[in-house]
Parts: C-alpha cells; sequence; structure tokens
C-alpha cells in the first residue's frame, strides 16, 4: 500500500483524499437519515404543528416568546407533541403530569444529544453522568447538602445578601430603576462559593467577576446551539466563530475552577489542617470530593474532580440568580403580596435583626410566594432525556427504547385543568388545602424521581433568607417601561434584564 501511495502524485493523493471525505460525507448522512426514520416513526401517533422543510420547528423556538408559543401548541395538542430541531433531532415535548410521570420516575439518562454539548464545559458530572457512576457520585455527594450542613449556611447568604443590600441602598437613592439580574448574579456566586466551596469572607475578585460573565455567555451559546441544527455537530461547531467563542469561554470558566480546587488542595497539604477537616462531623463539598475512595482506595480522577467542581459551580448559583430575580420582580408586580411577605417575615423576627435557621420553617407565606413564581418562572424551563426501555402513557399511547423526550416544564405550570386562570399570580395555590389531591408531576421546579435537583433543599433556603432581608430593606416596584421578556437560556433570564425601582425602608433612609 505505502509504496503505491508514494508512487502517487500530488494530484492523485488529493483525489482519493476527496473522495474519502465524500463517502464520511455521505455515511454520516445515511446513519442520520436512518435515525431521523426511527425517531418520526416513533412519533407517529402524536399530531403536532406543521414543520419546516429544513428547520422543524427550530424557527419557532428561537422567537421571542417561544415559551408561550409552546403553551399555545399544548393547548392545541393534549399532552403532547413531536419538536422537531432541524431534520435530525426530534423530541416528543411534553407537559402533562401523568406523562412527566411516565418518564420521570424512572431516571432514564439524559439525552446525549444535547447534554454533550455540555461536555467540554462542566465535563462529566453529576448532571451529565448515567449509569452506575452517576449512582456512585450521587451517593458520595448527597452528604453535603444534609441539613446539619446547611444549618450554619443561613449566617453565610445572610452576610452575602446584605453586601448586596449596601450596593442597592446606594442606588436607590438615585430614584431610578435598574436592572438587579447580576447584582443578584454576584451574590449568588459569592454565597455558593463560600458555602460549598469553603471560600474565605473576601468578596468576589477579577477571576470571579470573569468566571460570572463566561457563564452568561456560556448558557447563551449552549442554548444557541440547542436550536441551530447546523451547530449539532461538534467538527463544524468547532469551526464557527460562535464555537470558538464556546471554547474561550470555557477556558475563563477551568481557570476559576482549577483555582478554587488549587487553593483547597494546598490548604490540605497542611496536616493539620487535614486532621481538623478529618475530625468534622460534616464534610463540605469539597472536602467530601477531594476525601472521597472508591472500594478500592482509589482517589477521584483529576477529570472528575473538575467535573463536579465545574458542575456545582455553575448549577449553584445560575438557578438560584433566576429564582431570586423573578420572584422580587413578582412581590413587585404584586405589592399586596410583597406587603404579607414582609409582615410575616417582621413578625417572626421580632425585635432580633437576624434570621436563624429555625426562622426558615416559619415563613409560609413566602414559601407560598417562592413556589408560585418557580411555577410561573421556572429557573429550569425544560429538560431532556433518552428512553432506556419503552414507555406506557395514560392515554394508551406508547413510545419505544431509544426515544427522546423533552419535559417543557414551563408548560406543565401553565396546564389549566390542574391551574385555574394559570397567568395569574396567586400563592394561595400553594396552601396546604389547596395542593392536597393535587398531581404529585404537576409542578416540578426541581424536576422529579431519581435525576432531581440534588441542590433543592440548599436552593429553598437560600431562596427564602435571600428574599426575606431583600423585603425587610427596600420596597420593590417594577419600572412599566422596561418589563422584563423571558428568555430561555438553560435557564430563565430576561431578554432586557429585570429593572425594579427600590424604596430603602431603613430607618434614616438609607447610610
Ligand atoms: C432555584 C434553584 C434551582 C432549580 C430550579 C434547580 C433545578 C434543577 C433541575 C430541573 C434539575 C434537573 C436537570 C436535568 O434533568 O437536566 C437539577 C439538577 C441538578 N441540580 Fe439543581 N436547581 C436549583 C439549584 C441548585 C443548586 C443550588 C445546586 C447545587 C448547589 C444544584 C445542583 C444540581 C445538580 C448537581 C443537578 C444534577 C443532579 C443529578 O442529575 O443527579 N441545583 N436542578
Ligand atoms: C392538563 O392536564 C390534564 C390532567 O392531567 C390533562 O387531561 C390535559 O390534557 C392537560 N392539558 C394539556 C394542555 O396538556
Amino acid at each position: 500500500m505505502v509504496p503505491v501511495l508514494l508512487s502517487l502524485s500530488p494530484f492523485h493523493l488529493g483525489l482519493w483524499a476527496s473522495v474519502l471525505i465524500l463517502v464520511l460525507v455521505f455515511l454520516k448522512f445515511i446513519s442520520l437519515f436512518l435515525r431521523r426514520q426511527m425517531l418520526a416513526k416513533a412519533m407517529d401517533n402524536f399530531p403536532g404543528p406543521p414543520t419546516h422543510w429544513l428547520y422543524g420547528h427550530a424557527h419557532e423556538i428561537q422567537k421571542t416568546g417561544s415559551l408561550d408559543k409552546v403553551v399555545s401548541w399544548a393547548n392545541q395538542f393534549p399532552y403532547a407533541h413531536p419538536l422537531w430541531l432541524g431534520q435530525f433531532l426530534g423530541f416528543l415535548n411534553i407537559y402533562e403530569p401523568d406523562y412527566a410521570k411516565a418518564v420521570y420516575s424512572r431516571g432514564d439518562p439524559k439525552a446525549a444529544d444535547v447534554y454533550d454539548f455540555f461536555l467540554q464545559w462542566i465535563g462529566k458530572g453529576l448532571l451529565v453522568l448515567q449509569g452506575p457512576k452517576w449512582f456512585q457520585h450521587r451517593k458520595l455527594l448527597t452528604p453535603g447538602f444534609h441539613y446539619d450542613v446547611l444549618k450554619p449556611y443561613v449566617a453565610v447568604f445572610a452576610e452575602s445578601t446584605q453586601a448586596m443590600l449596601d450596593k442597592w441602598e446606594k442606588k436607590a437613592h438615585e430614584d431610578k430603576s435598574f436592572d438587579i439580574f447580576c447584582d443578584v448574579g454576584h451574590m449568588a456566586l459569592d454565597t455558593l462559593m463560600k458555602c460549598t466551596f469553603g471560600k474565605g469572607d473576601k468578596g468576589l475578585g477579577q477571576r470571579d467577576s470573569s468566571y460570572y460573565m463566561a457563564v452568561s455567555d456560556l448558557t447563551f451559546l449552549m442554548q444557541q446551539r440547542v436550536e441551530t441544527f447546523q451547530y449539532h455537530n461538534d467538527f463544524i461547531y468547532w469551526l464557527t466563530p460562535h464555537g470558538r467563542r464556546f471554547l474561550r469561554a470555557c477556558k475563563v470558566a477551568h481557570d476559576h475552577t482549577d483555582q478554587v480546587i488549587k487553593e483547597r488542595k494546598e490548604a490540605l497539604k497542611d496536616e493539620k489542617e487535614w486532621e481538623k477537616i478529618q475530625n468534622q462531623r460534616h464534610l463540605d463539598f469539597l472536602d467530601i470530593l477531594l476525601g472521597a475512595r472508591d472500594e478500592n482506595g482509589v482517589k477521584l480522577s483529576d477529570a472528575d474532580l473538575r467535573a463536579e467542581v465545574d458542575t456545582f459551580m455553575f448549577e449553584g448559583h445560575d438557578t438560584t440568580t433566576s429564582g431570586i430575580s423573578w420572584f422580587l420582580y413578582c412581590v413587585a408586580l404584586y405589592p399586596e403580596h410583597q406587603t404579607r411577605c414582609r409582615e410575616e417575615i417582621r413578625e417572626i423576627l421580632g425585635d432580633r435583626d437576624s434570621l436563624q435557621w429555625d426562622d426558615l420553617g416559619k415563613m409560609s407565606y413566602l414559601t407560598m410566594c417562592i413556589k408560585e413564581t418557580f411555577r410561573l418562572y421556572p429557573p429550569v424551563p425544560q429538560v431532556y432525556r433518552q428512553l432506556s426501555k419503552p414507555v406506557n402513557f395514560v392515554d394508551g399511547r406508547s413510545l419505544p427504547a431509544g426515544s427522546l423526550v423533552s419535559l417543557h416544564i414551563y408548560a406543565l405550570h401553565r396546564n389549566s385543568t390542574v391551574w385555574s386562570d394559570p397567568e395569574v399570580f396567586d400563592p394561595m395555590r400553594f396552601s396546604s388545602e389547596n395542593s392536597a389531591g393535587r398531581h404529585p408531576y404537576a409542578f416540578m421546579p426541581f424536576s422529579a424521581g431519581p435525576r432531581n435537583c440534588i441542590g433543592q433543599q440548599f436552593a429553598m433556603n437560600e431562596m427564602k433568607v435571600v428574599t426575606a432581608l431583600c423585603l425587610l430593606r427596600f420596597e420593590f416596584a417594577v419600572d412599566p417601561s422596561k418589563l422584563p421578556v423571558k428568555l430561555p437560556q438553560l435557564i430563565l433570564r430576561s431578554k432586557n434584564g429585570i429593572h425594579l425601582r427600590m424604596k430603602s425602608l431603613s430607618s434614616g433612609s438609607g447610610k
């Protein structure tokens, strides 16, 4: 073979190379086409909105207002409809409690077609892992969210919040509305790094701010990639300007997480420090990861370690940022609920001035308002699975193994059979009388089943502490000229930020 190749002229070599590439491209098309046939056939019994011959539904999904477009489709096609992102990637998009239960109670793996886009960034951490390794990591990390670990975090949440509120005190003086999303994001990152990664008291540095900006770019690029079929292929994507921008942002994120790991490893080199940690009854997240050994005494690999740190760094701050920001928008829009929450918190505090662990369980009205915010503005609006075995749905229709399913949490939360007047903000839906008898899969902001959110309790506590302290310091109002526009970017953001007006309530009105 080699002598034959050597005897070929450059022209002939080029020719052979072109033929080889053509054959490979052709084979790739055949395999994509066969997969398309499989996915389409599986969804034969599910009518849906008309598809564009090339883009499928991608155009509709990319437009502003796409979330509500899906709600209108949901009302037209009960239970589920096919959703095509280009011609080769088709999901059954579901938004009905029994359908959600059929799939999400089982713990099928994440749909690699979407979650593999994460790999370059957060690697194979808990969010993306599957099978025995997922189970092993989940078991390993669950004690990091034990309630004894969470208790002292109340003071940390409060500290980070006060720093943000002091900043707002100055801005509030100007008596203009301003976008709160970025400030909330920095606060949530600060608090996460202190709680989960044992960062000291010093505030966020330049590296942290760059990390924050990088994540906002990465979530934008990821969403864009999901919705743009031309970008689905890795090889093509990395050649595009967006793909290269993605890689650059990943680099910023990785530098940040590497630094966090390095600092902790250095602290642990000190023998005494390590002993002190071993004697603690409850270890923090990073201690658990660094101390983890499998049955053969082998440590987590550096790649596994970094994947988990990257995963928690992202999942742990961007989601709560969305939740807190939309909550403040909701109470700004509905002053009567705002007042009621504030009165409840004042009553719980009495003459104390700091929140304690036991207070969190007493904030019932605030909790209902947080849940109602999650219903209307779910921080994670959509999640995807690939079926590992067939599923039969309540209405007799079914899907074979290998099918892709998208759970549209946003549309699920607006089902008018379950929620009367779904667009109305009404926290009383979550009172104990009104919740009794509701389908357990009708409300799933943290997803449900074995692959639900591991940080759920952490997130609820943070939401309560942060929003309670915000309400004690300020009165919030919307700016009618700058109302937010919902925009899904893995998490729910607003296209134009979340602009609020604030009036200081502290005595002497601002320091
Ligand atoms: C309001 C805040 C939050 C919301 C609404 C939320 C929502 C969710 C949802 C819907 C999932 C399922 C994702 C999927 O199926 O692809 C999930 C998974 C996950 N969340 Fe959260 N989350 C929040 C806060 C947090 C926090 C604070 C942390 C960590 C400190 C966290 C860590 C994770 C992890 C690691 C997973 C993957 C779990 C697994 O697959 O085993 N989340 N979250
Ligand atoms: C809402 O849920 C009910 C009860 O599960 C179901 O019968 C109905 O079809 C759902 N609506 C939509 C739009 O999926």
